[in-house]
């Protein structure tokens, strides 16, 4: 199964672009494989709130890495709540082969939409070995290998070390559309093409 996510906070996106033709070229060629789609812009999943913390709490504490297992930690109401805005999404993640991920990058990092679904379906020791993450991005300026701003990156950084390091997950794979802010700043425009040539190769990118 293919999960697909957005979290692009507008409609004409580039992230969104890229991840829609992924997912078309993914699911043209597994037609059976099945694909579920979740707008995290659009349909925001609720910040974690303190009965959360305290089924991850059990979790730790009780050394449940099954997560099967996760539902019982979830004993009082509140605690039943808050798993219940999980399970379904906790569910999506353990079922998909791929989980794809459109997102720009906002303020050196990744939207509060997407970091808010990362919280709540993350858990002390949890692995999704066996599963690939791709992520489709777009960013206003340059972040590759040399450039002045590449220290600054903390959305791939982030994303691959959390990918990597939480959930033991090395194939991740990123595609940028970088200089996307060329199209408007009249300060960057003599990177329009440098921009538009960035656009087409995670395009091809994308569509293979
Ligand atoms: C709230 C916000 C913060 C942004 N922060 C950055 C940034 O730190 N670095 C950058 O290169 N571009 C930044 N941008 C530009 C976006 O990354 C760029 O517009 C990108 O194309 C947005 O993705 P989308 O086309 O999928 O909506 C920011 C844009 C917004 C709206």
């Amino acid at each position: 199964m293919l999960l697909h996510l957005d979290a692009s906070a507008r409609r004409e996106s580039f992230s969104r672009k890229l991840s829609s033709v992924y997912a078309e070229t993914w699911r043209a060629a597994r037609p059976q494989a099945g694909y579920v789609y979740r707008d995290l812009a659009a349909h925001p999943v609720p910040h974690i709130g303190e009965a959360w913390t305290e089924l991850c709490d059990h979790i730790l504490e009780r050394q449940i890495t099954d997560i099967s297992r996760y539902h019982e930690a979830a004993r009082s109401p509140a605690q039943r709540e808050a798993w219940a805005v999980v399970e379904p999404l906790l569910a999506e993640v353990v079922a998909a082969e791929v989980i794809l991920i459109g997102t720009p990058m906002y303020n050196y990092s990744v939207p509060s939409a997407l970091k808010a679904w990362l919280d709540q379906i993350t858990f002390p020791k949890m692995s999704l070995e066996g599963r690939s993450f791709v992520v489709t991005s777009a960013r206003g300026g340059a972040y590759g290998p040399g450039t002045p701003r590449e220290p600054y990156d903390h959305q791939e950084r982030y994303l691959r070390d959390f990918f990597r390091g939480h959930y033991r997950v090395r194939d991740v794979t990123f595609i940028h559309a970088e200089l996307v802010n060329a199209r408007l700043d009249p300060d960057l425009a003599h990177l329009r093409e440098q921009h538009e040539r960035s656009l087409a190769a995670a395009l091809r990118e994308a569509a293979r």
